[in-house]
């Protein structure tokens, strides 16, 4: 596409999204509502969002800081989600439904990943009148699918948890609707491909972009680093052609994961990517790439709505190509974030995002 070239899509949302509390949440949500103008809230806060209650406060204080910001409201909504622990009662997902304001509910397996450890250790053998509940109800399950048995190398934790939890999750709730979040690897794009019901998967703009090369490119490269980690390029090539393929199951989660610099550069470094301030150029990088920025609309903000049974965005958002600079770090609280990519040129920014 020639410089200058621009692109209007129906407004997009952001199915998977780390937003934090506190300075941290007041630092980043704008970058979120600048392009997106909805996003589910991933609730592994310390402590976690485990009740409705705690769901509806922490929405509250997202709402605040987006006033904080300036953020005109109706911008942007946070679609809520619950963190689900070996005792999350059956009730709590009843009380969540009823709230009209929990669009989910969220499984770590404990241990999996940052602030996980109050996950689930057994999900058939300690969830199971709780999955009977939010299978009746339509509560989705968001999961994040890689196995915590340390046997298992990190490379392969995905691939194992498609056998190990997800066929019998989903022969024991064949009508559960589940989003295979973050998905990294051919073996899970066949899956979700194959998959009978209601399942669904999302997809980030750095395991589009970025093979398990970027991690050691010219060294040690800390803010290239998440979970699922980033796999080899045929794993990459399979996501890149799920997500342009047209297939209604795959759509956009950034999992963007803001954490201090000094969090990720130490001798044992967190794992989350910040990808939230280009979020919308880097998908369309991809999907260019790819020959397929016809398809990114479909990606970004119809596959999602439909599959979560929401309505499309009434508004757009417009990205022009032109060269920019990802700054090398941003603020974030008394400290700073390094955003995936830093001092990188992107040929996509946004002009315009409105409402209808
Ligand atoms: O890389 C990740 N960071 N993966 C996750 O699953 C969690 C996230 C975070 O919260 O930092
Ligand atoms: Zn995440």
């Amino acid at each position: 596409m020639q410089a200058g070239a621009v692109l209007t899509l129906t407004r997009p949302d952001d199915w998977h999204l780390h937003l934090r509390d506190g300075a941290v949440l007041r630092s980043v949500v704008r970058d979120s509502a600048r392009q997106f103008a909805r996003a589910i809230i991933m609730p592994n806060l310390k402590p976690p969002v485990v009740s409705t209650a705690d769901a509806l406060a922490y929405r509250g204080r997202i709402l605040a800081a987006l006033r904080e910001n300036g953020v005109p409201e109706d911008t942007f909504e946070p679609l809520m989600t619950l963190y689900l622990t070996d005792r999350t009662p059956p009730d709590e997902i009843r009380r969540a439904k009823d709230s009209g304001l929990v669009h989910g509910v969220k499984l770590y397996p404990a241990g999996a990943t940052t602030h996980s450890d109050a996950g689930v250790t057994d999900l058939l053998g300690h969830c199971r009148s709780t999955l009977a509940v939010m299978q009746d109800c339509g509560m989705p399950l968001l999961v994040h699918g890689e196995v915590t048995d340390p046997k298992v190398d990190l490379f392969d934790r995905e691939a194992v948890f498609i056998d190990r939890v997800m066929r019998p999750l989903r022969s024991a709730f064949p009508a559960l609707k589940v989003v295979f979040e973050h998905l990294t690897t051919a073996d899970g794009v066949a899956y979700v491909r194959q998959a009978d019901g209601p399942i669904a998967a999302t997809i980030t703009a750095h395991h589009l972009l970025y093979n398990r090369n970027a991690l050691f490119k010219g060294g040690l490269r800390p803010h290239w680093y998440c979970l699922p980690v980033l796999k080899r390029e045929h794993h990459r090539q399979a996501l890149v052609e799920a997500a342009t393929s047209g297939d209604a199951r795959f759509f956009l989660g950034t999992d963007s994961a803001p954490h201090p610099r000094g969090a990720k550069e130490q001798d044992c470094g967190c794992a989350g990517c910040y990808t939230a301030s280009h979020a919308m150029a880097l998908y369309a990088t991809a999907f260019e790439a790819a020959g397929r920025l016809d398809r990114l609309e479909a990606f970004a903000s119809l596959n999602g709505p439909a599959f979560y049974g929401l309505k499309p965005n009434a508004g757009t958002l417009t990205l022009e190509r032109v060269q920019e600079q990802i700054p090398l770090a941003l603020p974030l609280a008394e400290s700073q974030v390094v955003p995936l990519a830093a001092g990188e040129s992107i040929a996509w920014r946004i002009r315009a995002s409105g409402q209808a």
